[in-house]
This record gives C-alpha cells, structure tokens and sequence, in this order.
C-alpha cells in the first residue's frame, strides 16, 4: 500500500519574468486560471487515499493566482488533516517578484519551503530583477521561513560555478543548480547551452573542491545528491504512481511537466479516486512508451546501475523529440561517471581510514559504508 503522494499544482501558465531559457517556452502565454475550489477537490482526492501528501506549487509563476487563492487552500489543508489525520508538506517554486509580506508569512505558518529561482552573480544573463528577488530571499530567510534557490546555470555562468557557490555560501543561501536543458526556449535559443565535455570538467572540479570544504555552511542540494550517489543503487525512485499533477485547465496529467500535456487522465469532481488515474488506460499508455524508450535508450548504457532510466523518463515529461532526449541522457550519463568515479576515490580513502580530508556532510555521506568496510577487514 502506497502512503504518499505528491500533487503539483498549477494555478497558471502565465509568468511575470521573461526566462530565456524557459521550458515552458509558448505554453506561457495560456490564459487559464485554476480556481481554488478545482485545487480542494484535488487535495480532498488525494486525502481519501492517502496519508501522507506532499504539495508542490508550480507553474508559470504560482503567485499570479493571488494570496487569496492560497489563504483558501491551506484553510482547506487544515480542515482536510483533521477530518482525514492525513500530514501534508508544501513546496513553493516561484520567481520570487510577488511573494509580499503576507504571502511569505502564509507560507511560513503552512510550513512550507520556499523555492525562489534566482542565479546569483549570473542572475541577469537569463532573466530579470535579480535585486528584488535577492531582497525577498533575505526577507524570508528574516522571518524565519524554509528558503532553497533554484539557480540554473548555462553558456555564460557554468564555468563560475565555483564561485557562484562560493557566493551562496558567505551569504548563507541553500542551493540547488539547475543546468540549462534544451526545453522549450532553450532547445530553440541554443547559443544557452553548455559545452558538455568542459560542464562536466567544472561540475567534477567543483564538486571535488566542495567535498573538502570544511568552510561549507549551507545545504548544497545537488553535491549532496551527487555524495548519495553508487554504482549499484538507483539514484531516484521512479514517481510513477507516486506523483500526479493538476494544471490551469482543471486537469489532471502525470507529472505537471509540458510534455505530460498528452496523457489526461481526468479532473477532479466530488468522488474522484487518484489511483483510478494509475490504473487508467492513458497511465498504462504512457507506461508503455517510457517502458519501449528504455529499451532502446539504457541498454548498454554505463550509467544504467545508478540511473536506471530515471533521467530518460523525467526527461520525456519535458521533451519528446528524439535528439534532445539523448543530449539529455548523454549530458546525465557524463554526470554519473565523473561523479561516481570521485564517490569511488572517497570510498577508498575510508577504506584506508583516510578521513579527515572531508567535510562534515562527506563523513555522514560514506560513514555508513566504512562501517560497513570495517566488517569486512
Ligand atoms: C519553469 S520555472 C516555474 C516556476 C516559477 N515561475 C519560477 O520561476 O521558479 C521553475 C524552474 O525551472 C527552471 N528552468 C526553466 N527552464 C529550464 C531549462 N530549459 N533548463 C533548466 N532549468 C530550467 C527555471 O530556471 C526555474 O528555476
């Protein structure tokens, strides 16, 4: 029996930042707005089956659907634990531009972690307003809220990315960096993107720096994934069954991803059951074409122990065109060897009790293992 779920909710396509690299690209320019009982519906749904739900905010830009929108849902979240004893954490991934005072203490008292994307030093080379959303990030790490920046990084900022850790590290901002795919603007726009063989010398070189650091004061989310990651073990579970979308148009989709616009599985109505949306035939169809890509994609791939096609299938959700599928699995499979290769050197310098080196989050990453090492000598 499956307990969790995770709904992402998209009140609009609509934004207020113009991203270069958006991979929404034109679906931005949509109309629709959800409206607030259509998201209750959805959350009810989600409560009749399960006891653990995990909301994500997304879009376009979630803000545009006005504080009054979100008073309402998290007073229906209230309700909705009592009546069901169901534990609901929320995420909220916005720009940043209108998340007023009163929206980032609603957030806050609902317990949520704020995602504000916003590239540090490099903000202005792929959108907007880099000083007022740098302001809101202070504002809401001030009142005490739960704030991680999203910060992509391409053509002109991928080779700093050093220094643009170094930059969310004296500020004390946690990060995860988003490299630019080819989606939507940016697989249109590809002057963008990075060269893939010098990304994965700066991302090897500074994950190699990070893993010493011992001045490190702040959650570098993707490094501390890259520290999870062995050859044998699947790096991310796959969310199949376990996450499921509502868009502006009232609908239900997979995954709340563009390309996931092609599989509809229903709206919600009063008696709506969500596993009825696993078990329909467009699930099963979508199934059949991730299943069929693998296939084709992962065999003899040498990243298939810790990736397993994960990649591949968040990738579908976002492109469906053949080329930028593989540049995506290439650029991914890249990753996990440079990275597995550096986790390996860490492994055995545990083995040998050569510790010190490493930084306080590299000693929890790999202690379990030379636990498991000292077992066996
Ligand atoms: C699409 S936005 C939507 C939510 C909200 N409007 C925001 O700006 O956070 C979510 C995140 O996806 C990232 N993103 C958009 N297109 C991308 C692409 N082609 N490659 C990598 N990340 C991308 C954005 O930079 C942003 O941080």
């Amino acid at each position: 029996m499956v307990h969790e779920i995770a709904l992402t909710i998209k009140p609009t396509m609509k934004c207020n930042m113009r991203c270069k690299h958006c991979f929404n690209g034109d679906d931005l320019k949509g109309d629709k707005m959800l409206g607030a009982g259509t998201a209750c519906q959805f959350i009810e749904a989600a409560c009749r089956e399960y006891s653990d739900v995990k909301v994500t905010f997304h879009g376009g830009e979630p803000t545009l659907a006005g504080n009054a929108f979100y008073r309402e849902v998290f007073a229906f979240q209230k309700q909705m634990a009592g009546r069901y004893q169901v534990k609901f954490s929320n995420n909220f991934t916005t720009n940043g531009l209108l998340l007023d005072d009163e929206l980032i203490d609603l957030l806050i008292a609902n317990h949520t972690l704020i995602n504000i994307s916003f590239d540090g030093p490099y903000h202005d080379c792929l959108r907007q307003h880099g000083e007022r959303v740098y302001e809101r990030i202070g504002r809401v790490k001030e009142k005490g809220g739960s704030v991680r920046v999203f910060c992509t990084i391409s053509r002109e900022s991928y080779e700093h990315l050093l220094e643009i850790y170094q930059w969310f590290n004296e500020r004390g901002i946690d990060f995860k960096v988003l490299p630019i795919e080819p989606r939507g603007y940016a697989a249109v726009d590809r002057k963008l993107l990075m060269d893939t063989d010098r990304f994965i010398r700066v991302l090897a070189d500074t994950y190699r720096y990070w893993i010493r650091d011992q001045s490190c004061r702040i959650r570098f989310y993707t490094f501390e994934e890259f520290a999870s990651l062995r050859r044998d073990a699947q790096f991310k579970p796959f969310w199949f069954h376990r996450e499921i979308a509502l868009n502006p148009d009232g609908k239900i989709y997979p995954f709340g991803r563009p390309n996931d616009v092609q599989f509809c599985l229903g709206e919600p109505t009063d008696n709506f059951r969500i596993s009825s949306c696993f078990s329909s035939d467009e699930y099963k169809r979508m199934l059949g074409i991730l299943r069929r890509l693998r296939e084709e994609y992962c065999i003899g791939c040498d990243s298939s122990g810790a990736c397993n096609g994960v990649c591949l299938c968040m990738s579908y959700m976002y492109v469906q065109d053949d080329a930028l599928l593989r540049y995506s699995c290439k650029q991914s499979a890249r990753i996990f060897q440079a990275i597995l290769e550096i986790n390996d050197e860490i492994m055995d310098d545990f083995r040998r009790g050569e510790t010190e080196k490493y930084s306080a989050v590299i000693k929890s990453k790999f202690v379990e293992n030379d636990q498991i090492f000292q077992l066996f000598l």
